[in-house]
């Protein structure tokens, strides 16, 4: 395949950045979408120019690192899959794709597409958590019964893997999503009922605090979340923090 790239190129968090053209040649649809572009960065190296900067690590759909908007959407075109899942199969040749850093205030912009989301990492600091007494008396988390359901559900919500794709569909840079599968997945278990209060609150505090946008139910989050988290864990969450406002 024969395509255009159109990436956003910017120096570092200080400098304005811009769309730069690459034409690029010999794509082949077996290839991921991180394996095209590290036939880019070998061409871009060997002309002697800077190689685009993306973030990645695992490769296969678990570090949740590989943010990148493709064509205006999170993650490309394909559904329940991250960046480093896309093959190029999904691409014609002839196509013109424009690659872009997740955008919002929030997740600023460190070099070309790699933004920091450490605000993801504050929300989880301030309550992503359980306490276990561990001085000699702890009870063995297997003895405590927790339902079929509930079970199910907490490890559908903890499959979120922070990878940001919810902030950057929605309109509002809302983390809603995000932040209530982190909430959902103790609220939905014993263990994480000791501190459901506090958790909830400090959470959703934080998310605020971060900048990032209010939830308007428009369910873009939940189309182009890779792992499908649900919505119901933002009604899940907004039960928990109306409950703990009650609480006083
Ligand atoms: S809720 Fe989905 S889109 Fe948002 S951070 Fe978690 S896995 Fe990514
Ligand atoms: S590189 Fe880890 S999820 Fe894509």
């Amino acid at each position: 395949m024969k395509l255009t790239l159109k990436i956003w190129r910017q120096k570092d968090a200080k400098s304005k950045g811009q769309m730069v053209d690459y034409p690029i040649n010999g794509i082949e649809g077996d290839m991921s979408f991180l394996e095209m572009l590290d036939v880019l960065n070998e061409e871009l190296i060997n002309k002697g120019e800077e190689p685009v900067e993306f973030d990645h690590d695992c490769r296969e759909g678990i570090c949740g690192t590989c943010s990148l908007q493709i064509n205006g959407e999170p993650h490309g075109p394909d559904r329940l899959i991250t960046t480093c899942q896309l093959h190029m199969r999904k691409f014609s040749d002839g196509d013109t794709i424009v690659i872009e850093p997740f955008r919002a205030a929030a997740f600023p912009v460190i070099k070309d597409l790699i933004v920091d989301r450490s605000a993801f990492e504050r929300i989880q600091q301030a309550g992503g958590y359980i306490s276990v007494n561990t001085s000699g008396n702890t009870i063995d988390a297997n003895t405590i019964p927790i339902a079929k359901h509930a079970a199910d559900e907490a490890m559908d919500a903890a499959t979120c893997i922070g990878c940001g794709a919810c902030v950057a569909a929605c309109k509002n840079a809302s983390a809603m999503l995000f932040t209530s599968a982190k909430v959902s997945q103790f609220a939905l278990l014993p263990q994480g009922q000791v501190e459901a209060t506090d958790r909830v609150r400090n959470m959703v505090r934080q998310m605020d605090l971060e900048g990032f946008g209010n939830c308007t139910n428009t369910g873009a989050c939940e189309v182009e979340c890779p792992k499908g988290i649900s919505l119901e864990n933002i009604a899940r969450m907004n039960r928990e923090y109306y409950a703990a406002g009650v609480k006083g």
